[in-house]
């Protein structure tokens, strides 16, 4: 009856049942499955209509071949999250695009640039993105991500509540302006957006490397009950230098420089320290600056803050971790 040699009717059929089964059983039922399984988790917030604008942006200008949104839960990747991502971190990002299309995902498999899953954390400044977006090399100068000007327009006359972004003039035509489009600020939107959502009940962890286990043995070993501070350059590299730039030079009209600055230099650092824990915002010709309170530790501020205060030619004494924590308690009502 199913002589395949003859009837090749019946060998169509046999192999299409194959596929079929096969079909069901590696895809189908397991992502079903999955789908059901997964919630929101309780601190998720639905995204808002400009997110969801701007994830579709990330989508069509195929920002995922650069760019992982994907925290592996191996040691390596804890510089990008605080815990390894599960299915729940994606609930909101693969829902339909439209009837026809589903979500592409966004979990990508090249790292050219950095991962993004806690971008919005990283670097909340919604100026630093649209510089960044108009083109990487403003505040990146060895950047080599392509740079987004359709999504901005060039203006000579921008009507009062327009906004303009401080890009420096040798990156603008003379005379002009530039404003973001509504695409820029949807796509910044959805990049302010990503961050990990607290997990309640059992962590998932970080498989341990063998290298890193080695540098904390060494590090128990050093002298015991003596609290060193963290490296201070390497934390301003990573926390500050996106904007004062590496040298501190800053960038002219967006971001001040830090040579020289009289908040950094004064012997008393309750300026200095205020402005790091809450941000900064007082100067019409500067950008924004966040606040980073929850990001840094009483010791790692007093860390960045000596590396300013001895860097480029400053010289300021060396402030301790008690000098932040107490002007930390003093601002604490002002944080929340
Ligand atoms: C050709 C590869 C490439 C593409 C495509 C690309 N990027 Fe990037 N991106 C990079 C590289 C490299 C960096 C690191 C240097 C820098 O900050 O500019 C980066 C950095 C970033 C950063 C800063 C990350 C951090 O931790 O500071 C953001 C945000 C970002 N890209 C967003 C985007 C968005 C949004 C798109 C799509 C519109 C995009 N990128 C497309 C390569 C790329
Ligand atoms: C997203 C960009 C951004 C990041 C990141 C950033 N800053 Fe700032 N910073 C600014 C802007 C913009 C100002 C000026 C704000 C104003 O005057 O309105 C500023 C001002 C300052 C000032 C005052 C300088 C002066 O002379 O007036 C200090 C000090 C400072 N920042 C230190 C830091 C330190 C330390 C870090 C890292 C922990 C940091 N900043 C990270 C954008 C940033």
């Amino acid at each position: 009856m199913f002589n395949v040699h003859k009837n090749l009717r019946n060998l169509v059929f046999i192999s299409f049942l194959g596929f079929l089964i096969l079909s069901l059983g590696v895809a189908i039922f397991p992502a079903y499955q999955m789908q059901n399984n997964t919630a929101p988790l309780a601190e998720m917030e639905p995204m808002s209509e400009a997110e969801l604008r701007g994830l579709h942006l990330f989508i069509k200008e195929g920002c995922v071949a650069c760019h992982t949104q994907q925290v592996r839960s191996i040691e390596m990747d804890k510089t990008w999250g605080t815990r390894p991502s599960i299915p729940s971190d994606y609930y909101y990002s693969k829902q339909r695009m439209d009837i026809w299309r589903q979500s592409p995902s966004l979990l990508g498999s090249e790292r050219t640039g950095p991962d993004l899953t806690e971008i919005g954390k990283r670097q909340p400044s919604e100026d630093w993105h649209l510089l960044h977006l108009y083109n990487p090399r403003i505040v990146v100068p060895a950047s080599i991500m392509p740079s987004y000007p359709w999504m901005f327009e060039e203006k000579t006359a921008p009507s009062e509540d327009e906004k303009v972004i401080p890009v420096p003039a040798e990156y603008k035509k003379k005379g002009t302006v530039i404003t973001p489009k509504q695409d820029a600020m949807d796509l910044v939107a959805y990049l302010q957006s990503l961050k990990q959502a607290a997990l309640t009940g059992q962590q998932p962890e970080f498989i341990p490397s063998k290298r890193k286990k080695l540098e904390e043995t060494i590090a128990a070993i050093g002298v015991p009950g003596q609290k060193q501070l963290p490296d201070g350059k390497n934390l301003y590299m990573a926390t500050c230098s996106a904007c004062h730039q590496a040298n501190g030079t800053g960038l002219p009209g967006a971001f001040p420089s830090l040579i020289g600055s009289p908040v950094v230099n004064d012997s008393d650092p309750e300026m200095l320290v205020r402005i790091i824990l809450q941000g900064y915002d007082a100067r019409p010709e500067f950008a924004q600056m966040p606040g980073f309170a929850d990001q840094l530790s009483d010791m790692e501020i007093a860390a960045v803050a000596n590396h300013e205060r001895k860097s480029w030619g400053n010289d300021a004494p060396e402030i301790t971790a008690e000098n932040v924590k107490k002007i930390r308690d003093f601002v604490k009502d002002q944080i929340q």
